[in-house]
């Protein structure tokens, strides 16, 4: 798989039958769909220790796991701000990733936050960026959105580097209490 990462066709379908709505977003190659309970083994299972340091803030259990999803299932029925996807591989259906953007950040308004974690075995590939052109079609569609916001930590080189290839800019570099963050953003 290269690096090219054209323009996705996003697809949408929804399954009647699933009470959570369950939009499909894909460029043929990963699709994005909300997380269910039936993810939550894989979703711990692809937990290493960059995901728990960068994105999970700690190490998860099952249950910790299952509260998170059942949260986004939560917010997919009641729809609430945070939208929540696992990534797929379209080619072997596996859970490879997730992605969440939350459309109600601390931010400006018309501004979504991102945050994302693809599991070690996908990773150099250009997964994140083929997750994060699915998600902008998706708050592009659905709401006011104008902009995305990834706010990275200055010690975080992949995923710095992996928000820039995937076309955000740097806008500033602010004090956090998690320490120094970088913030940038990506016109939809
Ligand atoms: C950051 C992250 C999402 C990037 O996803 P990705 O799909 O691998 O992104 P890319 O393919 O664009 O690669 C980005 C960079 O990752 C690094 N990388 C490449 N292969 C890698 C591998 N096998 N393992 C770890 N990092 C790798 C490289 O520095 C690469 O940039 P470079 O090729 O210019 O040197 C992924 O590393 C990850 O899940 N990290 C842990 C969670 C996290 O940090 N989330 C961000 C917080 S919001």
């Amino acid at each position: 798989m290269g690096r090219e990462q054209p323009e996705p066709t996003a697809q949408r379908c929804i399954n009647e039958s699933d009470p959570i709505i369950s939009a499909q977003f894909t460029d043929g190659v990963i699709f994005l769909r909300p997380l269910h309970m039936g993810d939550a083994a894989d979703h711990l299972a692809g937990e290493d220790e960059a995901i728990a340091r960068w994105l999970s803030g700690g190490r998860s259990t099952i249950e910790t796991v299952q509260t998170y999803i059942n949260s986004c299932e939560e917010q997919w029925r009641n729809n609430g701000p945070r939208k929540a996807f696992g990534i797929f591989d379209v080619a072997s259906g596996k859970l490879i990733g997730c992605i969440e953007a939350n459309l109600d950040p601390p931010v400006s308004p018309g501004q979504a936050n991102v945050s994302f974690g693809i599991f070690s075995a996908w990773r150099g590939k250009g997964i994140v960026g083929r997750a994060i052109n699915l998600m902008s079609e998706y708050v592009r569609g659905a709401n006011q959105i104008r902009q995305m916001v990834a706010r990275i930590s200055l010690l975080n080189t992949a995923s710095l580097k992996a928000v820039q290839r995937a076309g955000f800019r740097l806008v500033r570099v602010v004090g956090e209490p998690e320490g120094e963050m970088a913030h940038f953003v990506r016109d939809l």
